[in-house]
């Protein structure tokens, strides 16, 4: 049975994860998190749907191995394809997948019932988030987009200027040009699209609803241990510890995009999956 105090895992293909991390913090302020980034091995979203599903296993057993009490799997091509897979293979604890969360979020949000849905390429060919979202109200049309050099341009800390919204427009503009189909809601289905938030805004116009699934998928988590009972005490004040699986040095200088404060280095550690 698990236990109260033990850490929630977390893991991503890299840094991205952090920003799923930044709204745990928010919402959880007393839990311990024990990340997980694959820096070894990103990018996951270029990759075959066998080896980010062998990856994932992998992160997963980690994780578990380390007797966290619940797992959120906060990279959309990892949760795209294994949060089924890994409910299966650890029935005992809550595995909470960015994708269902994200796919909520946006049918409670669309209006008109059209909805877009950008994500790395290995997210879209799975079709997740049409899967997801019909699930949820089969009416819904959604279109979707692979934005393939957007996480580049995160991980580079280019998010504004007249040359970033110039990239973002060639992806994001044929989302919005049928007059018969004209999205009022775009899920960021990118654990690196929400650095991006206001330069997508900016291109795609104050209309339309900008939806990312870090922050509906620290309440599913928060959902998920209360009815369980494995809140952490109100006393403790939660702690994260970083495991990453490639250097150090380039994930702490990173990491701040993402979680929105610095990194303590003494608490990222190398290791081996
Ligand atoms: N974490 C990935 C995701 O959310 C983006 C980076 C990658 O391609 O690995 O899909």
């Amino acid at each position: 049975m698990a236990n109260k105090s033990a850490a929630i895992g977390v893991f991503d293909s890299g840094v991205g994860g952090l920003s799923v991390v930044q709204q745990i913090q928010a919402q959880l302020p007393h839990e311990n998190i024990l990340y997980l980034g694959d820096t070894a091995r990103v990018p996951y979203g270029s990759k075959s749907t066998d080896s980010v599903l062998k990856y994932t296993r992998q992160c997963a057993d980690k994780l578990v191995a380390a007797d966290v009490k619940a797992l959120v799997i906060a990279c959309n091509t990892a949760a795209s394809v294994g949060t089924e897979v890994l409910r299966a293979s650890y029935p005992n604890i809550p595995i909470i997948g960015v994708i269902e969360p994200g796919a909520s979020a946006a049918v409670s949000h669309t209006k008109n019932g059209h909805v877009a849905v950008i994500a790395t390429e290995s997210t879209i060919a799975a079709g997740s988030y049409v899967r997801a979202i019909h699930a949820l109200n089969p009416d819904i049309e959604v279109r979707t987009s692979a934005c393939s050099l957007f996480v580049s341009l995160a991980e580079e800390g280019w998010v504004d200027g007249s040359l970033v919204e110039a990239i973002l427009a060639r992806y994001l503009n044929p989302l919005f040009q049928d007059p018969e189909h004209h999205p009022d809601t775009l899920v960021l289905g990118c654990t690196h699209y929400p650095v991006l938030k206001a330069a997508i805004a900016n291109v795609v116009g104050p209309r339309i609803q900008l939806v990312d699934s870090a922050n509906t998928t620290a309440g599913q988590l928060k959902v998920a241990l209360t009815e369980l009972g494995l809140l952490q005490d109100e006393a403790s004040v939660g702690r994260l510890q970083c495991w990453v699986t490639d250097g150090p040095e380039r994930f702490i200088r990173v990491a701040r995009l993402f979680l929105g404060h610095e990194l303590d280095p003494n608490l990222v550690q190398l290791v081996d999956l």
